[in-house]
């Protein structure tokens, strides 16, 4: 893998469209090799923490996971109750504390308040991003870029849409810019009220009708319901989202044959997607899910080999 020495990874450009592209590769040999090959361990005897102050399922249990069949030891903070936070210690402190502490890698999920990226130049042991307020998700960049790539053989020339809440989607900052270095197009659809924020290099798609023409790769994202009011409060109401914006077997049948349909989750049923998508054969989401374990893993692996 190229030279650059990164440490922490806070931001999908933090790794070179070919450095992301080589983590495919070392991905889906973990996919191939990790479970069959427990000896092989290139993790043992690290520690890595996992920080978890926001909700999540597949992200920590990935990591989790992912550690463990590397042969790290994974100690998870993911209940302020039981934790020094609920006496009124800052993230900050907090994440200082965990650096003092020692160990090789500290995985946060967070809001968006905590100045993530500034925080991660200071401490000593290497941040991955697990999802920072609206600002940056990239690992689930890297994992959908690997379960595209693993698809179609190719990102150069793809045509990925992106549908929803554009503005308060962490995925979808990270994922567009990655796509887009990686040769693909991109383009968007949202609600106006959820698409104030523009990503350079992001074209716009007038109508569902127009998207399902033209994409190979339909991504829906989740409606963000925890981090604004806009459905309810602006003009675009939910029913008008749902109409509007909502994958159904009339757009099934008009997505290509050879299309696939991604979303990060959790999916909001009845609103991103109507129930019919999940029995789609094109319905990519349990891939994405699976290959999360391995492109964390990849990540891990590449990080702290890079730190020997
Ligand atoms: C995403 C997240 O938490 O940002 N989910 C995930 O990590 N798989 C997407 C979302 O919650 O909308």
């Amino acid at each position: 893998m190229s030279s650059k020495k990164i440490t922490s990874y806070i931001w999908s450009h933090d790794l070179s469209p070919e450095q992301s592209c080589e983590l495919i590769a070392r991905a889906n040999f973990f996919k191939k090799t990790l479970r069959n090959t427990p000896e092989n361990q290139p993790l043992r005897g690290r520690q890595i923490v996992l920080l978890f102050v926001e909700p999540s399922t597949r992200t920590k249990l990935s990591f989790q996971m992912a550690a463990q069949r590397l042969g790290a030891q994974c100690l998870i903070v993911d209940d302020p109750a039981s934790s020094s936070l609920v006496k009124g210690e800052s993230l900050q402190d907090t994440l200082w504390t965990l650096d003092s502490l020692g160990p090789d890698m500290v995985v946060v999920r967070c809001g968006g308040d905590l100045a993530l990226d500034q925080l991660a130049d200071q401490l000593s042991c290497p941040i991955i991003n697990g999802g920072w307020g609206s600002q940056s998700h990239p690992t689930q960049a890297l994992l959908d870029l690997m379960t595209i790539h693993n698809h179609y053989s190719k990102l150069e020339g793809l045509k990925v849409a992106l549908v929803g809440d554009m503005d308060h989607s962490r995925v979808a900052a990270s994922l567009a810019p990655l796509l887009l270095a990686c040769g693909a197009q991109v383009k968007a659809l949202a609600p106006e009220s959820l698409y104030a924020k523009k990503i350079p290099g992001v074209g716009e798609l007038d109508s569902m009708e127009d998207l399902l023409d033209w994409c190979d790769v339909y991504y829906g994202l989740r409606v963000q319901f925890e981090r604004h009011q806009s459905l309810s409060t602006k003009k675009q109401t939910l029913e008008q989202f749902k109409q509007e914006f909502s994958l159904d077997q009339h757009g099934l049948k008009r997505l290509s044959p050879q299309g696939v349909i991604m979303h990060p989750g959790p999916i909001n049923w009845g609103v991103e997607f109507q129930p019919e998508v999940e029995s789609d054969p094109r319905f990519l989401v349990r891939t994405q899910v699976e290959n999360g374990v391995y492109m964390r893993a990849a990540l891990m692996d590449f990080l702290l080999e890079s730190e020997k």
